[in-house]
């Protein structure tokens, strides 16, 4: 397995590039199978969550090619022939369940795989199912497995209204209406970025949808998608890490610029909290540069739907809230146990404490390395901050769930001052102290 080594307390300079979105690039391609042809995705990560997905749709019959290098990819939906999607992928990655929209929209059936549980809670899929329904998809379980059908091979459409409102369930919808024979309205349909970014293109291959952007999305049936070429657009979770990273490692008086940014994706909620921690910075189209405060202010946070302060950039926060000199509060709305990070970051001396979906992070504190384990995404980029402030050396294991989500990290924090690499270790080796001399 392999291991991220950070020799803490060297300052962030210079400049980080965003990658392109993880979230947004995942819908992308389910949306891909909807069309009968060649459609390319420029601006695609190459991540795990990219490759592992790939494969998914690659089972249903669908070729797809990935040059990893220019960021690139092509997938020809016009061989499907399989409409299943495989345990053994969809427990890797819940976005795989994304097949089961793409299927019922392109063959009328599909056999998906339920994903189970998540290393922070279960995170339920009753929404998908029940708006599929709702749609007039007939659905049955079978072996731990979603067997669905479009009676007469398409979706007569209907009405479902989203409660709480779901970035997952609108895109799984979304994919069924589009094909459908009648009209489907998604009620309280989420607005967050990747959603809206997926629905133009939907839009844009010839899916007749009303109300993008609002929270009733409105999709007439159309008989077939044209395939077409789409950029992705950058990744708002790596753009809201790199700030926090640079507000707490970067020198006050320097500036460091994030590039391939569109800070606008961010939502409101997070650029004000980031500026009331008394952090500089200035957007642009797309770029954020950023200047370090000589003290950062308590600032706490509650997480919500876009544009509230993203769940994905809570773990990251409370780094950001170690190194300020008072105590402040992070409370997850959105999932009410996802603090793994905190018994982790707590082995390099954080004080917090956890009660229900709030936690309290005590500020001042002094960090020291220590050897920590990923638990999932964003709980591992929490570490990697957590090493790169702290004093000595840092070493955080089982990167494979930072790898899901973050282009080649330790390579743009290496170029921006950072002393990290990666090395790979034997999770199960004889402790050294336990060794014959
Ligand atoms: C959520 C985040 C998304 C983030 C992703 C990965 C929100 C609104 N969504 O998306 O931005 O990138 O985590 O970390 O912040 N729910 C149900 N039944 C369902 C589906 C969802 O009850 O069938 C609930 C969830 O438990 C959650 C809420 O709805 O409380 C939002 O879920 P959803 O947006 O679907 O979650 P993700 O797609 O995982």
């Amino acid at each position: 397995m392999d291991k991220l080594v950070i020799e803490g307390g060297r300052p962030l300079r210079g400049t980080l590039t965003v990658s392109g979105s993880k979230n947004t690039a995942l819908p992308l391609m389910a949306a891909a199978l909807l069309a009968d042809g060649t459609t390319t995705i420029d601006n695609v990560p190459n991540l795990r969550d990219v490759n592992t997905f790939s494969d998914v749709l690659r089972v249903s019959g669908a070729e797809v090619e990935f040059d990893a290098d220019a960021h690139v990819m092509t997938i020809d939906a016009s061989t499907i022939d399989t409409p299943v999607a495989p345990y053994e992928l969809v427990k890797k990655m819940r976005a795989s369940f994304y097949m089961l929209g793409a299927l019922l929209g392109r063959c009328g059936k599909g056999r998906v795989s339920l994903p189970g549980g998540c290393a922070w809670g279960p995170r339920p899929v009753n929404l998908h199912l029940e708006g599929m329904r709702a749609f007039g998809a007939e659905i049955e379980l079978d072996e731990g497995y979603v067997v669905a059908h479009a009676p007469g091979g398409r979706l007569p459409g209907g009405t479902f209204t989203l409660e709480p409102s779901s970035v997952g369930a609108t895109i799984n919808l979304a994919l069924a209406a589009s094909t459908a024979q009648g009209t489907s309205r998604i009620e309280n349909a989420a607005i967050e970025p990747d959603v809206v970014v997926f629905l133009e293109a939907l839009q844009r291959m010839g899916a007749q949808i009303d109300g993008i952007g609002t929270r009733t999305v409105e999709i007439e049936g159309v008989d077939g998608l044209q395939p077409i070429a789409v950029t992705n657009c950058p990744d708002r979770i790596e753009l809201g890490t790199f700030m926090i990273a640079a507000a707490i490692a970067g020198e006050p008086n320097d500036t460091i610029r994030i590039e391939n940014a569109n800070p606008d994706h961010l939502g409101r909620a997070f650029l004000d909290k980031f500026a009331a921690t008394g952090t500089h910075f200035v957007t642009g189209a797309d770029h954020v540069e950023v200047s370090a405060p000589d003290v950062l202010e308590p600032v706490s946070i509650e997480t919500a739907v876009f544009p509230g302060f993203p769940t994905d950039l809570q773990a990251q926060w409370s780094v950001l809230l170690s190194q300020s000199p008072g105590a402040a509060t992070i409370t997850d709305t959105i999932y009410d146990d996802r603090f793994s990070h905190i018994p982790e970051l707590a082995r390099m001396g954080l004080q917090a404490s956890v009660d229900g979906n709030t936690v309290t992070v005590e500020g001042h504190t002094h960090l020291k390395g220590a050897t920590v384990m990923s638990t999932d995404l964003r709980a591992s980029v929490s570490l990697v901050l957590a090493g790169m402030v702290a004093e000595g050396q840092t070493d955080v294991l089982r990167v494979y769930h930072l790898d899901r989500g973050y282009e080649r990290l330790e390579v743009k924090l290496q170029n921006a001052g950072i002393q990290i690499h990666r090395e790979q270790y034997d999770e199960f080796a004889t402790p050294d102290v336990l060794k014959d001399d």
